[in-house]
């Protein structure tokens, strides 16, 4: 009688062989399928007589059975293999650095140094307020004590739009944060009515600002910030003080001069440009404009909701892309709204 266990031995092998379910199947039909080596041995049975056949049959079974728990651990250290494959490729690692997003983006320029002008004048004290870009005739022209036939209300500088107010006047892409004079002046005087005494107006208002201009050193659309400081006792000098103090710590130099040129602004008396000149460097020895200033106009207080007997102050607006231009020793600010990343990314 033959003994079986060479055959469990070697079904025992080929499985271990195999290194897939797929091969696992395959050999296990070598024993148990339908011409299996089993199954042939199964079917030899039948030309045994009785006793034999009793014997015979449990040997085989016994060998059956040694095959298929060996099929059936197989099968479960396949599974086991290739769920722990599986795990491995999925593993977070939580320690792993984070993937960078393309070759880096950054602030803008004109925001770069719109945080900077912020932050510096809120060291100052300044509160820095934000206001519409589509403006009322009002705000932009005639409560600033500007006369209906100025020529800064012309279609030559001001876009309109096609869009009419309650008083029936266009509004407008403001050409100006000036307009921002009233409006926070007029929130404040309102907020401290009937109040013995009202704390300074001390604001700044950043923002786009729009004019029909483009040449290399005027766009349709700029940048410009407004201040505003209002109060009982402000005088021009505390308007020179602290905008020295601005432009030294805005381009980080005490190496430059600050100068105030007689000129006119509706909303002002007396007005004047701000030119700073610096002492070294490239830009040395030229005059360069920078803002206009001047005492705010007793008009302009009155339309403010303030009382022009007792409030006085100074008013400025700054060019932001003027300033950006010469901190970063430009000479032309229109790359700064052609949105071309080579010279954008030169500022990251
Ligand atoms: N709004 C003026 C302009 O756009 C700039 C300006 C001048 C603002 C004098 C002021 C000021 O507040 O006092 O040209």
């Amino acid at each position: 009688m033959n003994d079986l266990s060479p055959l469990v031995q070697e079904a025992r092998a080929d499985f271990e062989r195999a290194g897939t379910p797929a091969d696992l199947e395959n050999a296990k039909a070598r024993y148990l399928g339908k011409s299996g080596r089993i199954t042939e041995h199964l079917k030899g049975l039948g030309a045994l007589a009785a006793d034999d056949k009793r014997s015979r049959g449990a040997l085989i079974n016994a060998a059956k059975q040694q095959i298929e728990a060996a099929l059936d651990a197989r099968r479960q250290a396949l599974a086991q293999a290739e769920l722990q494959a599986q795990l491995q490729g999925e593993a977070l690692d939580v320690s792993l650095p984070g993937r960078k997003r393309g070759s880096g983006g950054g602030l803008h320029p004109i925001s770069r140094a719109r945080e900077r002008i912020e932050a510096i004048f809120g060291s100052m004290g300044f509160d820095v307020a934000d206001g519409p870009e589509i403006e009322t005739d009002w705000y932009s022209f005639t409560a600033l004590n500007n006369p209906e036939n100025h020529p800064a209300r012309s279609m030559q500088d001001t876009f309109y739009v096609d869009v009419k107010d309650a008083s029936g006047h266009w509004l407008n892409l403001r050409p100006h944060t000036s307009p921002m004079q009233i409006r926070y002046a007029q929130a404040h005087a309102k907020k401290y009515a009937g109040q013995a005494s009202m704390p300074d107006i001390r604001v700044i208002a950043p923002g786009r600002t729009y004019r029909v201009d483009s040449d290399a050193t005027h766009s349709p659309m700029f940048h410009q910030v407004e201040g505003l400081w209002v109060g009982e006792n402000v005088s021009f000098k505390d308007l020179k003080v602290m905008y020295l103090a601005f432009i030294q710590a805005f381009f980080e130099t005490t190496e430059l001069k600050l100068r105030f040129r007689p000129s006119y602004f509706p909303f002002t008396e007396p007005s004047a440009e701000i030119d700073i000149m610096f002492d070294g460097g490239p830009l040395e020895g030229r005059w360069l404009e920078v803002s206009g200033s001047g005492q705010v106009h007793p008009q302009v207080i009155r339309n403010m909701g303030l009382d022009p007997q007792r409030h006085i102050g100074f008013a400025f607006g700054s060019g932001i892309d003027r300033l950006a231009v010469l901190r970063y020793r430009m000479s032309d600010l229109r790359p700064f709204f052609e949105g071309d990343l080579r010279f954008l990314a030169q500022f990251n």
